[in-house]
């Protein structure tokens, strides 16, 4: 048993009350000691008292039991200390990595596995089409996928600069498209460990400490949910404004209005310029004019009615997005009725902005 190994079994925890975040992502794994037959695990509370408290101890300690070898000795106990640290000193950000980009343009959804890293590196490939530059960064630091979607997870990061603490990332070029993720970074593969405040500093870096040089746009693909990193992210980057991610059924509408809130809140007010309807139909690859609306036709629409944004664009849901994801083939290269729908959807997003 590791330390690591810990880490990676308490993701399984997660909170009920913070939209599921796992005790990790949300900073209240504040020490693991493992050693001989024993493993000690010391859980952070804020001073405001959590009514989850207990049942949070117990599901760590029950997923421990679960994992850890039969007879190991399991103890968790707890401290209190606001989870919102400082980020480590040490590294100071400021913009100027972004001075020559025009667009900085997140990529959300109040939910995760709508098609977000989808839709940002298709939307990006589309950009990159006709003719803008385009650079996209991962802000998935717990879950990055856009290594495996570009086939570039063996790429090799290259560093910009002769002082040490002062060196940039040069981000990875594949298809008229500059590329940074933290996975990336932090090598193919392996497990992710980020504890609250490391997971926005690592975020930080990967937008703010990147040679972009100059871009018309720059998308961010934003991490699942609208917790602590994305408020964070929002603060400390300057985006421009937003695309929301969405699939057509109505029980979603909850989750999209907490994604949209999450930039409509007065203290953020940055312009949403539109709804995606990812999965909006279905059309299997062979009949690519059929269309087959299994979540109901024209939720999308009516989302964005009813949320006051434009409808930017619908993407199906075909085997041949999925595999092109897989295989790291983006299909907004090929010029297929999916790939026509990811242009569209670049040329409305151009006009919108
Ligand atoms: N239009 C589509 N047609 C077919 N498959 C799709 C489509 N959109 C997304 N997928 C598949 O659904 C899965 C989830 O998509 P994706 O990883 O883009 O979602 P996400 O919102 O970024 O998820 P997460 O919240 O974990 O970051 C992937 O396997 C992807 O290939
Ligand atoms: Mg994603």
């Amino acid at each position: 048993m590791e330390k690591s190994d810990i880490y990676n079994w308490l993701q399984e925890v997660e909170h009920p009350a913070k939209e599921g975040m796992n005790l990790l992502q949300l900073g209240m794994v504040d020490a693991v000691e493992v050693a001989q037959g024993r493993i000690h695990v010391t859980l952070a509370f804020p001073k405001r008292p959590d009514p989850l408290k207990n049942y949070l101890i117990g599901a760590a300690q029950a997923c421990l039991y679960r994992h850890a070898p039969g007879g190991t000795e399991i103890e968790v106990d707890t401290i209190v200390k606001d989870p919102a640290k400082p980020a480590p000193k040490g590294i100071q950000f400021n913009l100027d990595q972004l001075r020559e980009v025009s667009h900085i343009i997140g990529v959300a959804s109040g939910k995760g596995g709508v098609g977000k890293s989808t839709v940002a590196v298709n939307l990006a490939v589309a950009l990159a089409r006709l003719g803008y530059r385009v650079g996209v960064a991962d802000a998935d630091v717990y879950g990055p996928s856009i290594p495996t979607m570009t086939g570039t997870e063996d790429a090799t990061i290259e560093m910009y600069g002769e002082d040490e603490n002062d060196n940039l990332f040069v981000p990875v070029e594949k298809y008229g498209v500059k590329w940074l993720s933290v996975g990336h970074v932090s090598g193919a593969g392996q497990a992710l460990i980020w504890r609250g405040p490391m997971a926005s500093t690592a975020l930080k870096q990967i937008i703010l400490q990147t040679l972009w040089g100059p871009l018309d746009f720059l998308l961010i693909d934003m991490p699942p949910g609208t917790g602590d990193i994305h408020i964070s992210l929002i603060g400390d980057v300057p985006l421009t404004g937003a695309v929301i991610v969405t699939t057509p059924q109505q029980v979603a509408l909850a989750d999209v209005l907490r994604g949209v809130n999450m930039f409509r809140n007065p203290q953020v007010n940055k312009p949403i310029y539109g709804l995606v309807e990812n999965m909006a139909w279905f059309t299997p690859e062979a009949h690519p004019e059929e269309k087959y609306y299994l979540f109901g036709k024209d939720g999308g629409t009516k989302m964005a009615a009813d949320l006051d944004i434009p409808l930017l664009g619908q993407i199906p849901l075909v085997q041949g997005i999925r595999e092109g994801g897989d295989e790291g083939a983006p299909v907004a290269l090929l010029d297929r009725p999916d790939s026509q729908a990811f242009l569209e959807l670049a040329k409305k997003l151009a006009a919108s902005v």
